[in-house]
């Protein structure tokens, strides 16, 4: 008998290694034991037979079976290692096995894909994040469950869409941490470790009771799409009950009440920017920005969000939108972008003290997942709805250089929807005073899953920025 220890319940390595020796050695599916380390001493009692050395020949199997073991072996059941085993043994004799629907072991294994896949996107759905500290210090941890090995394959998910903030998800086999740049992973925790509430709990429960709609409720289709597995550890599970028992006379309600007319002084707003200021002087801007109702993202935003920086800026650097923390804060680049931002202008030669920073779109747009806000990139005709507010603030400073940072600021500061690698590199006339550069925009470079590839880019964007300030430079000895 063959006892295979692999280092980790994912070792999806060491299982390949050992099953392409075993095969080679020609080891038969039910001579061989598999367990994981520490789970050993399970099989201490048996004789075992010692290993070859990794074979200096191979042979290859397909990719689809490579693919589906890369999963399967996620899935908690112990015999997953030999069934996989199994498989690349027969597979061997038989190239087209996994096409046969009804052979046991195909049903098997392609059952636990499943029950991974499902996994993952149940977690990719019911993880909520905790906030802990405040401000520049907030952290959002989370604790969930996974009924499978999971965490590995879920959380570039959470990096891709979480890249503004240090995230960390606790769970009992293993925990994955974002720091804005990379995923680490330590080992599991209990659930006493995990924050159980924070600040922004209440206002998450209201929430979702606002958002919950009687009139559209089906209680099977809801507890199918959010078993109560996952209940204990979601914030609003608690408003599930009391919401889906009220539903009935919260529709008899909703229909006898008549539709509401919008409060006099919301109809005076949603007219777009009609109060004209004598001057277009920052402050007034400003201050008109905060009402503004070109667009339905101020109904969901805490803040206008509007532009920092000297009144007579010469350079006036232009982002997308403000990100969760910009919306918060009610300032532009803030958050982790921010941070990269001043970073990339310091190595460029350029100081923040004399840049105007703005966004193209003022409003943050996100869709609320959980008790988190995901941001949605603006729609052209919400871009077209802010321009106005950037036109008027870089006729206020009157900036001999704009720098737009991303496709959405490129849009609004050129007037039309540009490619960026297209139009980076040279400067662009704006009119006879002043130029623009486009570049990428800092949260691209954040979101990059590749260290080569975001060291490469920002490297450029770097350049792009001193580009920026050789152009400040001889514009300030023409002057
Ligand atoms: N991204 C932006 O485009 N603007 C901000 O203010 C922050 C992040």
């Amino acid at each position: 008998m063959h006892h295979i220890i692999l280092d980790h319940e994912t070792d999806f390595d060491g299982w390949r290694q050992s099953a392409r020796t075993l095969a080679l050695d020609g080891v038969k599916p039910e001579d061989v034991m598999w367990s994981v380390k520490g789970d050993e001493q399970l099989f201490a009692s048996t004789d075992t037979a010692a290993l070859s050395p990794p074979p200096t020949e191979t042979f290859s199997v397909s990719a689809k079976f490579v693919a589906l073991a890369k999963i399967a072996i996620l899935h908690r059941d112990r015999e997953r290692f030999a069934l996989l085993y199994r498989l690349l043994w027969r597979l061997r004799g038989d190239h087209d096995l996994l096409d046969i629907a009804t052979d046991p072991d195909v049903i098997r294994i392609t059952a636990m894909a499943k029950a991974v896949r499902h996994d993952e996107h149940k977690m990719h759905a019911f993880v909520r994040f905790r906030e802990i500290g405040r401000e520049r210090e907030a952290r959002y941890v989370a604790w969930f469950e996974p009924e499978h090995h999971i965490v590995e394959l879920a959380a570039p998910f959470f990096a891709r869409r979480f890249a503004d903030m240090p995230w960390s998800i606790l769970t009992p086999d293993l925990c994955a941490h974002w720091d804005g740049f990379a995923i680490s992973f330590t080992p599991g925790v209990s659930k006493a470790e995990a924050p159980t509430s924070d600040r922004l709990e209440e206002t998450w429960r209201r929430y979702y009771a606002t958002i919950f709609n009687p009139a559209r409720l089906k209680v099977k289709a809801m507890q199918t799409e959010m078993p109560k597995r996952y209940w204990r550890n979601l914030p609003e599970a608690s408003l599930i009950k009391p919401l889906i028992a009220g539903a009935a006379r919260a529709t008899d309600a909703m229909i006898a009440k008549a539709a509401s007319e919008p409060h006099k002084v919301q109809k005076r707003l949603e007219e777009p920017m009609r109060r004209k200021t004598a001057a277009d002087e920052l402050e007034t801007l400003r201050e008109e920005a905060a009402g503004c109702r070109a667009c339905p993202l101020w109904k969901d935003a805490t803040q206008t969000v509007f532009g920092e920086g000297p009144k007579r800026a010469p350079i006036m650097l232009v982002g997308e939108q403000p990100g969760d923390k910009e919306d918060l804060a009610g300032k532009p680049f803030v958050g982790p972008a921010g941070q990269m931002l001043d970073r990339a202008l310091v190595e460029a030669g350029i100081d923040r003290k004399l840049v105007y920073v703005t966004n193209a779109v003022k409003h943050f747009k996100f869709v609320p997942r959980g008790k988190i806000r995901l941001h949605q990139k603006p729609s052209t005709p919400e871009i077209r709805a802010c321009r106005p507010w950037y036109e008027r603030e870089r006729a206020a400073i009157g900036p001999v250089l704009v720098v737009a940072m991303g496709a959405t600021a490129a849009q609004s500061v050129l007037g039309k929807a540009t490619p960026i690698n297209k139009n980076r590199g040279h400067l662009i006339d704006l009119d006879e005073k002043a130029k623009a550069l486009v570049t990428v925009h800092p949260s691209y470079l954040l979101r990059l899953p590749d260290e080569d590839a975001k060291v490469r880019e920002y490297e450029r964007f770097v350049s792009d920025l001193k580009m920026a300030a050789a152009y400040l430079r001889k514009s300030a000895h023409a002057a």
